[in-house]
């Protein structure tokens, strides 16, 4: 029996309607909503440990869907763009996205993709930067963002954050996971990002 996860894509879309940014209104506007299902085998993750603070830090709004995400976890298929070789150990098992729609997700998307990211605390996501233009809205507040030249900066929960197409941007997690929402528009979707930052997780 293939797993139904409808339930996962509207609760995606109606935590999208919540936000109240032109930026996002209008990625959501463009989306084609009746997507296909894509059947996909279940593919867990270490990082997956990290859903119930998560969804414990998450704000109201965004708490149904990371509650959905902590129950579903085993049934979902979890990816990972890196490797060991990129980042070293600790950042995979502290790393994982889930694309709810797109060229490889749940739902088949061929213009958009979107999802979710777990980051494990103290990870660093180190410097890169793709062709698709990035939309991000942290689920869990306190991780550092930075794009372009500028430094670290905390953003809380349910900022929006716009990474432009071929900009440098990094994260970089405090003493809280990060659960984050992500839209890729415009480039190639399933692209590996072009990595420009240093890999030490000051673990490692
Ligand atoms: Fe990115």
């Amino acid at each position: 029996m293939t797993a139904n996860f409808d339930e996962l894509l509207e609760g995606f879309r109606s935590l999208l309607s919540t936000f109240d940014d032109g930026l996002v209104r209008d990625a959501v506007a463009r989306i084609a909503w009746k997507m296909p299902a894509r059947p996909l085998e279940p593919h867990p993750l270490a990082c997956l440990r990290h859903l119930d603070r998560a969804a414990e830090l998450a704000p109201g709004s965004a708490r149904p869907l990371a509650q959905l995400l902590a129950q579903r976890r085993d049934d979902l298929h979890w990816g990972q763009t890196y490797s060991e070789a990129d980042f070293g150990k600790t950042f995979i098992d502290n790393y994982g996205w889930l694309e709810v729609f797109g060229t490889r997700g749940h739902f088949v998307n061929d213009e958009v993709a979107a999802g979710l990211l777990i980051l494990g605390p103290d990870i660093v996501y180190p410097d890169h930067h793709h062709i698709a233009e990035e939309i991000y809205i942290p689920l869990t507040g306190g991780t550092e963002w930075r794009m372009g030249e500028s430094g670290f900066r905390v953003r809380q929960a349910s900022e929006v954050i716009h990474h432009a197409s071929d900009v440098n941007h990094a994260m970089r997690t405090g003493k809280e996971p990060l659960l984050a929402l992500y839209i890729w528009r415009g480039g190639p979707l399933a692209a590996k990002s072009t990595i420009t930052g240093t890999v030490s997780q000051g673990k490692d």
